[in-house]
């Protein structure tokens, strides 16, 4: 079946590399007009825009900021007249030990909730906005299997960030789905990415690969076809629910 999202527009948060850009690549390549967010990297940003067609925008923000959080939304709602859906991808994996100095870890708390909870519900409450005023939308945010099957003791806040995205997500998706908003949760295991490298480099490759069932790591491009059918409508039958994309790492 091939997937037709042209008359879509879609916005990718942290789409200049890794999760977000195979998803930006493959929502442009499946016909959507994408907004293609990022931080600091522009130059990626750009060339990623320019591979997608003329039609693809980049827009920067630091998501960490709340009121950067609403000037991107603004701005690309004020580019684009009309954003179909919403990926929320942006996220950090900081390590902040329990050992460590409280005010260290207190940080690491603070940055993790504020990039990877609060600024996803920042733009998922102005696009529901926006879906209200267009007859609906579609959400997707992408969360992680650290929400299910829990995280090593550096990285509470991640799991706990993630697990308050998906309850989140659900929250939207049993409140909005009279007005057409429909929301989902993709949760990959671990993907090769830069924000993977570190772990990677500190327990090698042949760790994560007996973790997982497949015989090799889970890409970036394994990831995006989920959220492209997830953004076609074919799916919205399953609001609410949360795909699970760790090569059988983590069953449920
Ligand atoms: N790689 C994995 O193993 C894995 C596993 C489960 C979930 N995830 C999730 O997938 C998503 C994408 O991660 P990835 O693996 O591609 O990592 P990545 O580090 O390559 O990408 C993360 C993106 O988020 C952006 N970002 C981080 N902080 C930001 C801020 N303050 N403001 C704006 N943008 C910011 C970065 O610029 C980057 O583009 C994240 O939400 C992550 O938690 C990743």
């Amino acid at each position: 079946m091939q997937i037709d999202l042209s008359n879509t527009s879609v916005l990718v948060t942290g789409a200049s590399r890794g999760i977000g850009a195979a998803v930006a690549r493959a929502m442009g390549n499946a016909g959507a007009r994408v907004a293609i967010h990022y931080r600091d990297r522009r130059e990626q940003a750009s060339a990623l825009a320019a591979q997608i067609g003329a039609s693809a925008e980049v827009f920067q923000a630091d998501l960490s900021r709340a009121e950067e959080c609403t000037a991107l939304w603004q701005a690309v709602v004020a580019r684009f007249g009309r954003v179909s859906t919403l990926v929320n991808n942006a996220g950090v994996a900081l390590s902040s030990a329990l050992e460590s100095a409280t005010e260290d870890w207190l940080e690491g708390w603070d940055t993790t909730l504020a990039v990877n909870l609060r600024a996803p519900a920042i733009l998922c409450r102005l696009a529901i906005g926006h879906f209200q005023t267009q007859g609906g939308g579609r959400i997707i945010n992408i969360s992680s299997r650290a929400a299910f099957r829990g995280d090593q003791p550096p990285y509470l806040a991640y799991a706990a960030s993630k697990g308050g995205l998906v309850a989140l997500t659900r929250s939207i998706a049993r409140g909005f789905g009279k007005a057409g908003i429909l929301a989902f949760n993709v949760a990959p295991g671990f993907t090769r990415t830069d924000m993977a490298q570190e772990f990677l480099d500190q327990y090698g490759e042949d760790y994560v690969a007996g973790d997982i069932a497949l015989r090799r790591l889970t890409e970036p491009e394994d990831i995006a076809p989920f959220v492209v059918f997830l953004a076609s409508g074919l799916g919205d039958h399953s609001t609410g629910c949360t795909i699970d994309v760790n090569a059988g790492s983590y069953v449920h």
